[in-house]
């Protein structure tokens, strides 16, 4: 069993995985601390993983009714993330595999986040074509076999990830942090086609796999501004459901496109943008009108948790590959 601990952001997850099946998991958040800043304080987010790791994995292992003794492997995320919040969950795994004579594993927070998408028992078809859209990324992948080809890069964003945008213009709708899911929940109270957001990078000479987000945050600020400038009072429940819907159409009519190009039958959307009901049910109406098999991963497992981490561990053991040293470092701007 792989005890798996990722510390990159603002989560303190915990994961304990065995054979791809989750046997429990728990994560504590720094969230709340970082709101009255509108954004992830570092130091805040390192702090309160040396304050969290040790019961959050005490808790993992009651959450499976397992014991220090039921581990087997640690995997920790090493890379990207924030540098002193990614020292203290490999810190904290050197101890556990030292203190336990097991042995530890790096991890790839983004393979990770793929990983999700494999635990529900079921392993990623070869080849998939993978949306990771999180808050620091957004890419198009085509995956083989996860734990031992290389990821091959379709697209990326230009400039800001979905996350981000979701985040950045949540704060211009005066929508309070953490943007993403208070846009979504604003949405589900307004009209899709209330305000005419661009898709930007869909024209027929743009990268048909690249993504580009900074525009719209812009563009809501300046619908923001156009609104007061004419004595109206802005309603944040249309701008929030046009914006979901102008981000989730790109994302899956790119996504679509890619496993056509491709000829790859199965689409996994995953990251924290994945928790996000718009795209959910956008992405499942386009696949099945493409005749693409969808794998999106439950909620839980789309934000960062410890479990996505133990899957990428188990992978990597499945597939014969060695261990880390104790000398693993972390590498806060780690290439896919
Ligand atoms: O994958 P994740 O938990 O952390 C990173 O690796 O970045 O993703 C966090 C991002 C944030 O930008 C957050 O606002 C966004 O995912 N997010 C959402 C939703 N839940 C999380 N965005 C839109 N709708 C949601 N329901
Ligand atoms: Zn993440």
């Amino acid at each position: 069993m792989v005890l798996g601990i990722e510390t990159s952001c603002d989560e303190t997850g915990v994961g304990l995985v065995r054979d791809g099946v989750v046997l429990g998991q728990a994560v504590a958040s720094s969230m709340d601390e970082h709101a009255r800043f509108g954004g992830v304080v570092p130091e805040i987010a390192a702090r309160a993983h040396l304050h969290s790791v040790t019961p959050v994995v005490r808790a993992a292992l009651d959450d499976a009714g397992l014991t220090l003794a039921d581990v087997g492997a640690v995997a920790v995320t090493a890379g990207p993330g924030l540098a002193t919040a990614l020292q203290v969950g490999v810190a904290a795994a050197k101890a556990y595999a030292v203190a336990l004579d097991v042995p530890l594993y790096g991890v790839h927070h983004l393979a990770g986040h793929v990983a999700a998408a494999t635990l529900d028992g079921e392993p990623l078809p070869n080849p998939s074509v993978v949306l990771i859209v999180s808050g620091g990324h957004t890419s198009l992948l085509y995956v083989r076999d996860l734990a031992v080809d290389p990821i091959e890069h379709l697209g990326d964003s230009v400039d800001d990830a979905a996350g981000e945008c979701f985040d950045k213009a949540a704060r211009v709708l005066g929508l309070p942090y953490p943007g993403g899911p208070n846009v979504d929940r604003a949405a589900r109270d307004g009209d899709a086609r209330a305000v005419r957001f661009p898709r930007p990078m869909t024209g027929p000479r743009d990268d048909p796999f690249g993504f580009s987000f900074s525009g719209l945050k812009t563009a809501a600020a300046r619908w923001v501004e156009g609104e007061r400038r004419a004595g109206r009072d802005p309603n944040v429940a249309d701008a929030a459901a046009s914006l979901q819907e102008a981000i989730a159409d790109v994302l899956t009519r790119k996504a679509v496109a890619a496993c056509r190009a491709r000829g790859v039958a199965t689409l996994v959307v995953v990251g924290g943008v994945a928790a996000n009901s718009r795209v959910r049910a956008m992405a499942e109406e386009r696949c099945a009108e493409a005749g693409i098999t969808l794998r999106v991963p439950p909620l839980r497992l789309c934000t960062d948790n410890g479990a996505m981490t133990a899957a990428v561990g188990d992978l990597l053991i499945r597939a014969g590959r060695p261990p880390a040293s104790l000398d693993l470092t972390i590498d806060p701007s780690a290439p896919l």
